[in-house]
C-alpha cells in the first residue's frame, strides 16, 4: 500500500527507519506519549492568539480534545504492554525547526508556529505508517488493535497537518510562500537527524 502525505514533504524517511525505531518498542512508545502531550498544549496556547475569532479557537480546541485523547490511549498500551512511561526525551525534530523560526524572523511569528505544527504533524503522520508497516512483523506490535490504533492516529495527524497549514492560510496571504520556504527548512532537519526509537 502506498502513502499519501498531507503536505508535499521534501525528505521521505526510508523504511528501514522503522526497523531502527522498533528495536525499543518501549522507548518508541513511551517517547510518543510525550508526543502527544506536547501536542495537546500546543493546540491550546495557539488558542491564545485567536482569542478574538471563534472559528479557529474551536478548530484548536478539537484539535487539543484529539491529541489528549491520543495522550491517554498512547499511556493506556504502555500500560497494556506493561511498560513504564519514561522520561521525555526531547522532540529534536521540533526543536531543531523552532531553532531555524528563531534564526530566521522573516514572517509573522504566529505564521510559522502554525505552519511548524503542519509539519511537525505531516512528519508524524509518514512516521506512523512507516512504524504501521514494520509493526506487521513485529513480534509484541502485531496485533490488529495496535495496528488499528497506529492508522487511527496516522489518519488524524494527517487532518491536523491540514488543519494548521488551512489556519495559516486563513489568516496570512504569504502563508504558500512561507510554507515553500519551510519545507526546504524541514527537509535539512531531517537529514540531519539520527536515528533513534522516536517518532522523531
Ligand atoms: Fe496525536
Ligand atoms: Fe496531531
Amino acid at each position: 500500500m502506498s502513502f499519501k502525505p498531507p503536505l508535499p514533504l521534501r525528505a521521505w524517511t526510508p523504511p528501514e527507519w522503522a526497523d531502527a525505531a522498533l528495536k525499543d518498542p518501549e522507548g518508541l512508545l513511551s517517547d510518543h506519549a510525550h508526543n502527544e502531550k506536547k501536542a495537546t498544549l500546543t493546540a491550546l496556547s495557539l488558542v491564545h492568539a485567536f482569542s478574538d475569532d471563534n472559528r479557529p479557537a474551536i478548530l484548536l480546541s478539537r484539535l487539543a480534545e484529539e491529541e489528549a485523547q491520543h495522550f491517554r490511549r498512547v499511556l493506556e498500551a504502555l500500560e497494556a504492554f506493561g511498560w513504564k512511561l519514561r522520561p521525555d526525551r526531547g522532540n529534536r525534530h521540533a526543536q531543531a525547526l523552532l531553532a531555524a523560526k528563531d534564526r530566521d524572523r522573516g514572517a509573522d511569528p504566529l505564521l510559522d508556529r502554525l505552519l511548524i505544527g503542519s509539519l511537525i504533524e505531516a512528519r508524524s503522520c509518514e512516521r506512523l505508517w512507516l512504524i504501521e508497516q514494520a509493526a506487521q512483523g513485529h513480534a509484541e506490535l502485531a496485533n490488529p488493535q495496535w495496528l488499528a490504533f497506529l492508522l487511527e492516529l496516522e489518519r488524524c495527524e494527517a487532518g491536523h497537518a491540514l488543519t494548521y497549514l488551512r489556519l495559516a492560510q486563513e489568516r496570512f496571504p504569504d502563508a504558500d510562500s512561507r510554507m515553500d520556504w519551510w519545507l526546504d527548512r524541514e527537509a535539512e532537519v531531517v537529514a540531519g537527524l539520527a536515528w533513534r526509537s522516536a517518532v522523531h
